[in-house]
């Protein structure tokens, strides 16, 4: 038995994480697997009516499962930034899910590239650090002094600036932080995984020629790794690879990103792909709480008309499924999802006729035909 912490969140979230627990249902009826759901209330509406956003109470209550399956979070009533730090940024850091799998493989016939190649490819995007640390601030007037204050489970960092400019401007700053021990322990883990898959090599992306200090430690750390890892290190600058993604995505199969550069290169490969609709991500504690999600946002125009494409949801309770160890029904959830795509069933991103909710009732009545 597994027990699910489901957050449908906002906006179209809850009509795609619908449509997942539809599939999981089918998964359960027609096999061993147990889950025990639970829908907690973590979003925009709480935080409207109560200015709550992520509670001690809600922090104790999600460590008593085992996974959680997350729809969106995002509203546009709401500043951007509050429910993105306060939400999803706050719960990926708390439970120190340092690694964010995403993968990306061609949904034929939905690739949008002239050039039709075939490709299956795995990023890891870091997803405690980076320009994501929240390290940032302003000297208004030109002088301040700030304090930042960074907890994560692996350390408590304390940075106290203090600004002084020639002149009386505005100055604002945002600063990029990785530590040694988070890079190793993150490239640990995908070089296991690149073994898992039995590839020699692994991208990695950075803008080290520019962002040197930051992307120097993380490439001490990489070529470290590599060589004790019998790994073959391929280093790109994150232009270069924006291009490289929809030039020749045939020639990547494991690439690992620091954080903001990883937010941008998978919506660019969810593109290439087939569409946002089609792209999953696991946010990964190895030895704890994960969550799975779509890498698409909330999509507020979209909300409660039945027309989102749900298969980024859907493939997350797959990826769901492959990291609570059953990847047996895994599988099955992506044949389902492959078989109703076969059948010309999609919803309209793709082309298709297709409401929300009908493409999961197809995905799954083909769990069940199994
Ligand atoms: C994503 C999203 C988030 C991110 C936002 C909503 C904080 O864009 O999951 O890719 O930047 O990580
Ligand atoms: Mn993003």
């Amino acid at each position: 038995m597994f027990k699910v912490a489901v957050l449908p969140g906002d906006g179209i979230g809850p009509e795609v994480v619908n449509e997942g627990l539809k599939v999981l249902k089918a998964v359960s009826s027609t096999s061993d697997l147990r889950l025990d759901l639970k829908e907690l209330e973590i979003y925009s509406e709480r935080y409207l009516r109560t200015g709550k956003l992520v509670t001690v109470e809600d922090i104790e209550e999600l460590r008593k499962f085992d996974v959680i399956f997350l729809g969106a979070i995002g509203d546009d009533r709401i500043q951007p930034g509050i429910l993105e730090k306060g939400i999803l940024l706050k719960l990926r850091f708390t439970f120190d899910e340092y690694v964010n799998h995403r993968p990306g493989q061609l949904w034929r016939p939905f690739g949008r590239l002239k050039r039709d190649v075939d490709f299956k490819i795995d990023v890891y995007r870091e997803n405690t650090e980076d320009f994501y640390i929240g390290a940032g601030g302003r000297f208004n007037g030109g002088a301040g002094n700030v304090t930042i204050d960074i907890e994560r489970e692996l350390y408590d960092l304390s940075i106290d600036l203090q600004g002084s400019a020639s002149n009386t401007d505005d100055y604002a700053f945002e600063i990029g932080i990785m530590s040694r021990k988070n890079i190793e322990r993150f490239a640990d883990y995908v070089i296991a995984e690149a073994k898992k898959i039995g590839e020699k090599k692994i991208t990695v992306v950075d803008k080290a020629n520019v962002l040197s200090n930051i992307y120097s430690l993380w490439r001490e750390v990489w070529n470290e790794k590599t060589k004790q890892g019998g790994m073959e290190v391929q280093y790109m600058f994150v232009d270069a690879m924006s291009m490289a993604l929809v030039k020749n995505p045939d020639k990547f199969r494991v690439v690992a990103t620091p954080n903001m550069f990883g937010d941008i290169l998978t919506d660019l490969l969810a593109e290439v792909t087939g569409g946002l609709g089609l792209a999953p991500g696991g946010n990964i504690n190895p030895n704890g709480l994960s969550m799975f999600e779509p890498v698409h946002g909330s999509a507020p125009k979209y909300k409660g008309k039945n027309t989102i494409n749900p298969a980024a949801t859907i493939l997350a309770a797959k990826m769901m499924l492959d990291n609570l160890g059953r990847k047996d029904l895994g599988q099955k959830i992506e044949d389902a999802v492959s078989r109703t795509f076969a059948k010309g069933i999609c919803t309209q991103d793709l082309g298709g006729k297709a409401k929300t909710s009908e493409f999961g009732d197809a995905v799954a009545a083909e769990i069940r035909k199994m």
